[in-house]
């Protein structure tokens, strides 16, 4: 017991007489005294060859000691991290700040940014409204009564707390409540996302996103149409490229047509994308039904109008050549990173 008194009076001097003038010594310090391994943890190993009635005493001793070599650690670690120098060594001020990961957008949010920018400088606002909408705004007011025949021709999300609720499957309920505000002329184009029961696959989602148009003014022809739309179409994919109309149905229109631009990848003579017809379909329009402007109290025989309709990742997938729709809702990185810049 005396012998191990005097051992530690030896060190205790040692300890005092310990300098350091960095971290890594005073790491040292700690790795020698206080570490697993250290000289305060073998020092106590000799408990078990210290007389019973000795124990108590040498206990107290050794917590003692610990705690003197603790307070020198904490000086030593003072000193050489506040010291100045040795901070200073740490930080490089000339070197160049640590690059900052920016993030990019959706290739969907690119592509309905630059429709809404396009239609924006023919002087179209942007419109929006809910996504989930009551049957007046999304059927009867669009020129679907109850039990008209087209109510199925999307596949509807019905909300089972409310059978007059359901989620939109195109924008053109937004028009309606555009139309109801009664302002005229109207000009609008409403960007929004859609659902529709479809099974997921490479071609079809149960969600997606659309810009959908709407002009009601006095002497509205479908000359206006034609030209708003060509514009649009060479202002999004080039001067060269060419459009045709396809008459078509759509319960909200008369006379509807589906308008088809020029094969962007083949240029017109013919590929698997446009399915060896050079046309690809980009969008549905047509002149505003007379009885949608009764219905929300415009009167019919002093406006007209015209609507359209596109998808927007349609549109983006012709513009980047994307063969896989369910790529824009996986959130995959090194998908998305391709994006950085607007088109
Ligand atoms: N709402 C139609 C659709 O989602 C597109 C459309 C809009 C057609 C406006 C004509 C007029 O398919």
């Amino acid at each position: 017991m005396d012998n191990l008194l005097l051992t530690i009076d030896q060190y205790k001097t040692e300890i005092n007489n310990f300098t350091a003038s960095d971290t890594e010594t005073a790491e040292t310090f700690r790795i020698k005294y206080l570490g697993a391994k250290g000289l305060i943890k073998e020092l106590m190993g000799e408990m078990k060859n210290v007389a019973q009635e000795n124990k108590k005493s040498f206990g107290q001793v050794m917590n003692e000691f610990k705690v003197f070599a603790e307070a020198k650690y904490e000086a030593l670690k003072a000193a050489t991290t506040n010291n100045g120098k040795a901070a200073s060594d740490e930080i490089d001020l000339s070197l160049p700040a640590d690059p900052l990961p920016v993030g990019s957008r959706h290739p969907i949010s690119l592509v309905r940014n630059r429709i809404v920018a396009i239609f924006q400088r023919l002087g179209f606002a942007v419109a929006e409204g809910p996504e989930i909408e009551y049957d007046w705004h999304y059927f009867t007011a669009l020129n679907l009564p109850e039990n008209h025949p087209a109510r199925d021709m999307q596949d509807t999300f019905y909300i089972n707390q409310n059978p007059d609720w359901l989620l939109r499957t195109h924008t053109s309920s937004v028009q309606v409540r555009e139309m109801e505000k009664g302002k005229l002329p109207i000009r609008i184009i409403c960007p929004g996302r859609v659902y529709r029961n479809e099974t997921i696959s490479a071609r079809a989602h149960c969600f997606f996103h659309q810009v959908e148009g709407l002009y009601i003014a006095e002497n509205v022809s479908f000359a206006d149409l034609k030209q708003t739309l060509y514009f649009f179409v060479q202002e999004m994919f080039g001067k060269e490229v060419k459009i045709r109309f396809r008459p078509s149905y759509f319960p909200f229109t008369e006379p509807s047509a589906e308008m088809d631009i020029s094969c962007l990848i083949c240029g017109g003579t013919g590929c698997n994308v446009c399915k060896h017809t050079g046309w690809v379909e980009i969008l549905g329009c047509g002149m505003v039904h007379p009885n949608l402007l009764d219905n929300c109290g415009i009167d019919s025989n002093k406006y007209t109008g015209f609507a359209f309709g596109m998808g927007v990742e349609r549109i983006t997938m012709l513009k980047y050549q994307i063969k896989d729709l369910r790529l824009f809702s996986e959130n995959d990185v090194r998908f998305l990173k391709q994006f950085t810049s607007a088109i």
